[in-house]
């Protein structure tokens, strides 16, 4: 299967929300990333369910909702209330990681893991199995338009070698820094979803850009 395109809402311009949703319904990209921060797992605030809501009214395709909050659990239900289709945590923020999944699942969610850049990918072997996406950051959660981590490319090859041993259906999913110099190397090692939010919304052309991101045929 070809692989997948998320353009990130966070880059969007909130003033012109619908407009920029119809340009993601309109392009090649595949799902809507939408970043969910709480000013106490990272460093920044983005926007909550009234702004998810909203963007739900008009999507046309998935909402992968990325929590970047602590105790997810308090929410899950009100995430898929505001219509989110994937729903990823960190484990990071997750003493309960299991339950957190089953939960998600339970609602009729796809379930997502995130790590951070410094946390092992081993630390997944035993959630691997029961999750549908490993959300690898390829920066330090909490802002768009950061430099990209170059120990990314390591940790995918590890992650595929613990999908291929576990048989696992996850997807591995990059968020962070994803441009057009380094999106064709991260699809070669592996990555299977891209998220891009500022190489898609500073560009001239976002739905190009998205274009551009997806044809990568290798
Ligand atoms: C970072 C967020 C990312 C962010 C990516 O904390 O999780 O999804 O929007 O933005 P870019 O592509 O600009 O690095
Ligand atoms: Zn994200």
């Amino acid at each position: 299967m070809s692989h997948l395109i998320a353009p990130s809402i966070l880059s969007a311009d909130f003033a012109n929300i619908q407009r920029d949703v119809e340009m993601i319904n309109n392009s090649e990209a595949d799902w809507f990333h939408v970043d969910i921060m709480d000013g106490m797992f990272v460093p920044n605030i983005s926007f909550g369910f009234p702004v998810i809501k909203a963007i739900k009214k008009h999507a046309t395709k998935p909402l992968d909702v990325h929590l970047m909050i602590v105790d997810p659990d308090r929410y899950l239900q009100t995430f898929k209330d505001a219509g989110a289709d994937i729903l990823t945590v960190h484990l990071e923020a997750c003493p309960h990681l299991n339950r957190t999944v089953q939960a998600i699942k339970a609602l009729g969610m796809k379930a997502g893991v995130a790590i951070n850049p410094h946390t092992p990918t081993n630390l997944l072997n035993d959630i691997i199995e029961d999750i549908d996406l490993v959300c690898v950051m390829s920066v330090n959660p909490g802002f768009g338009g950061q430099k990209f981590i170059e120990n990314t490319y390591r940790k995918i090859s590890a992650l595929k070698e613990i999908i291929r041993a576990t048989k696992s259906k996850a997807k591995i999913e990059i968020d962070g820094g994803v441009d057009l110099n380094n999106y064709r190397k991260l699809l070669e090692v592996g990555a299977d979803v891209l998220v891009a939010g500022n190489t898609v919304f500073s560009s001239n052309d976002p739905a190009k850009t998205i274009s551009i991101l997806k044809k990568q045929i290798l």
